[in-house]
């Protein structure tokens, strides 16, 4: 390999009063992958993150609390921290902003860019609850919305007509922490002056990935960058008046740090705090001419602050910039805005109290990431077909259908790669080449390019074992030869697929090392082409089917009934026909039952146009044929249809059908079948006889049928 590459990673840090939820975890999971895969390479990469504990919410969260900000923040930390172990995410430091480091490292930033002439103090005008004697952050005043007229809404903008508007053009405004009519009363702030020309013109290139070999934005950020650069820059205001949880400016008594300086603050402070612990060198990482490389990984909420604040920040304070910043979308659950009432505000604990394997999760989000800041959609029903046809379907079902016969005929050992036929080395060398590919995929954090090819190999793995059928060669010693290389050769590539999804399902990698092939050391990526295999330990159960039953009992415990139930009737009736429902909970099955098919429902069935490129015979089978499909993909798929009796196979070859296309895998006895064509008959068997769809002349293989 080429030298190692120094890597500091980061994630957006949690606020420190709340729990994590499933909407989070995408940004960590993503993230977690993202720096094993790196580690798995051989790279030196530390992935810090801390809690971001200072501001109003936090300090009025811990009075309504009757504590201290300081033991809510404790709390909360040990929670998150407790949360992120669960889900296997592996931080190389885990902080708090509210720390020693951190107070140092914002003061000294601050004073650098005092030092360039970019702080600026002035007097403001803003809304003081006399009640309270503070002033109010624009979501602590509500009133009636100057637009619309709707009552109760937030200073910033209002919930029912969706204005923007500062909070002193409310109507009669009040504070929503003592109810009292705030009044306006001038204070001085402290103002980083974005609107600096030296600022400006650094943000444009910097933003445009004119100062860098790589650009630093992914370019749907970098365009809406662009649209927030077009017009001037207004300075950003980073005091707050006491009473504020955060750190006091220097030389300015009463005055605090916003937040939000100090956040991102909080990368380097956790940073320092391990460098501290274990003797890296924090400057060789942030001095401005710094080699590492530096990624945040953030939500598009937040990129405002990371692609212009903070690379302004770093740049006038002679510190280094982000080599890349990568925002991800948000995620919906069920194709919705995850909501209370829905049950599926689902919290991280909850999901694991719940029993349910974290490492599915894993897999379902990589499914779903592709690098871009698309929002991701959790979609429950979907989560179990996924986990079961893939993850248990395909995969696992390559060792438990292999690793018996090497435990019990041959004493655990597994032969070498020298006694393959020539067909076994081809797939060896199919396997092996993709390797490069799916690290390409880690490394553009296209992870659901990554999990399609895995799960391709696993497919092709799957039809070898069938073809081979170990249960029929095992039924004569005579065979055991033959039975032995193919049980090595499968169990050899089931080791294969594992390495390609550690970075994802690091847990149950590091059983299959251990437990199952006694490997002491951890595989690293480079390992792939010679693994240290030699033998197996009785193979011990790997992975469980999710229960839709499971997800059903998460969206129940995390249901909350946010209206008092008398107001609404209709809610209990619902709930009470939910509750007669065994399986997945749906959005569709919370509405009315109705004899009909929602149009949502029917547009889960991916129905596509399909080409048979072949159709045989399928020996040992009655009914079946065995169809090759061209569905307008990268590779052709395999489905058993049971046509035999109406159709000779030499009939079908070329003629186009309809097929759906996302029903789950499903292992045959013959083999793998990727989906189902689509015939009429007469359910009597009146007239008896199939007959396959076809579409009109004009229709392409892959074209979607609506
Ligand atoms: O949006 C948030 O949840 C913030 N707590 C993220 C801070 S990220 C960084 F800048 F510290
Ligand atoms: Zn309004």
């Amino acid at each position: 390999m080429s030298q190692p590459r120094q890597i500091l990673v980061t994630s957006a840090l949690p606020y420190a009063n709340g729990a994590i939820h499933l909407g989070h975890l995408l940004e960590y999971l993503q993230t977690d992958i993202w720096v094993r895969f790196q580690k798995m390479r051989g790279h030196e990469c530390h992935y810090v993150c801390a809690d971001d504990t200072h501001g109003t919410p936090i300090m009025l969260r811990a009075e309504k609390e009757g504590i201290t900000p300081e033991q809510l923040i404790a709390r909360v930390q040990g929670e998150h921290q407790r949360d992120f172990a669960g889900f296997h995410i592996e931080f190389d430091n885990y902080h708090s902003t509210n720390a020693e480091e951190n107070r140092q490292l914002a003061c000294e930033v601050y004073r650098r860019l005092c030092a360039q002439g970019l702080i600026e103090a002035r007097s403001i005008e803003q809304y003081y609850d006399p009640a309270k004697a503070m002033f109010l952050p624009d979501r602590f005043i509500k009133g009636e919305c100057p637009k619309c007229h709707a009552k109760d809404q937030y200073g910033d903008n209002c919930e029912a007509c969706g204005a923007s508007y500062a909070p002193t053009d409310l109507i009669d405004p009040y504070s929503a922490i003592s109810g009292a009519a705030p009044v306006r009363k001038e204070s001085v702030h402290y103002f980083f002056k974005l609107s600096d020309s030296r600022c400006q013109a650094f943000l444009r290139q910097w933003t445009r990935g004119e100062l860098s070999a790589i650009p630093p934005l992914q370019t749907e950020a970098a365009n809406k960058m662009d649209e927030w650069l077009s017009g001037d820059l207004s300075d950003w205001d980073i005091s707050r008046d006491a009473p504020y949880f955060g750190f006091e400016i220097p030389d300015a008594p009463g005055k605090y740090f916003y937040v939000w300086l100090d956040a991102p603050i909080g990368y380097m402070g956790s940073f320092k705090n391990l460098c501290d612990r274990t003797g890296l060198d924090f400057d060789a990482f942030w001095r401005a001419d710094a080699e590492p490389e530096l990624y945040h990984f953030i939500g598009k909420d937040i990129l405002y602050f990371h692609a212009l604040f903070w690379p302004a920040m770093l740049q006038y304070a002679g510190l280094r910039t982000p080599t890349q910043v990568f925002a991800h979308g948000f995620l919906t659950v069920n194709g919705e805005k995850m909501s209370k009432s829905r049950g599926t505000f689902i919290t991280a604990e909850s999901y694991l109290q719940q029993g349910l394997n974290p490492e599915w999760l894993r897999y379902y989000y990589a499914c779903k990431l592709n690098g871009s800041m698309e929002d991701a959609d959790l979609n429950l029903e979907d989560f179990v077909l996924r986990v079961n046809s893939d993850l248990v379907g395909k995969y696992i079902n390559i060792a438990s259908r292999t690793a018996g016969f090497i435990s019990k005929r041959f004493e655990g050992r597994i032969l070498g790669v020298e006694c393959y036929s020539p067909a076994e080395n081809h797939l060896q060398d199919t396997l092996l080449a993709q390797s490069a590919v799916i690290a390409d995929h880690y490394e553009s954090r296209d992870y659901s390019k990554a999990m399609r090819e895995v799960m391709h190999l696993a497919d092709l793995v799957n039809e070898y074992v069938a073809a081979q059928a170990p249960w029929t060669l095992a039924k004569d010693p005579v065979n055991d030869q033959q039975l032995h290389r193919v049980c090595s050769a499968s169990l050899r590539w089931f080791a294969v697929l594992t390495l390609y999804l550690k970075p994802v399902l690091p847990q149950l990698a590091q059983r299959v090392e251990s437990e199952l092939f006694g490997l002491t050391q951890g595989l690293l990526w480079q390992d792939v082409a010679h693994l240290p295999l030699t033998k197996i330990h009785p193979y011990q159960h790997l992975l469980t089917r999710v229960d839709p039953k499971q997800i059903e009992a998460l969206v129940e415990a995390n249901r909350q009934d946010l209206q008092p139930a008398a107001a609404q009737p209709h809610s209990q009736v619902r709930h009470s026909q939910h509750q007669q429902h065994a399986g997945v909970v749906t959005a569709s099955l919370l509405q009315e039952e109705t004899p009909y098919l929602s149009i949502d429902d029917f547009n889960k069935v991916d129905l596509r146009i399909a080409k048979i490129v072949d159709a045989e015979h399928v020996e040992g089978a009655d009914k079946l044929l065995r169809l090759t499909l061209d569905v307008g993909e990268a590779q052709t798929r395999n489905v058993f249809a049971g046509i035999k009796s109406a159709y000779p196979p030499g009939q079908l070859v070329g003629r186009l059908t309809v097929m759906v296309a996302n029903l789950a895998p499903r292992q045959m006895k013959f083999g793998l079948s990727e989906g189902m064509v689509l015939a009429a008959s007469d359910p009597d068997g009146k007239s008896p006889g199939l007959f396959l769809l076809s579409p009109d002349a004009g229709a392409q293989p892959g074209m979607k049928v609506k």
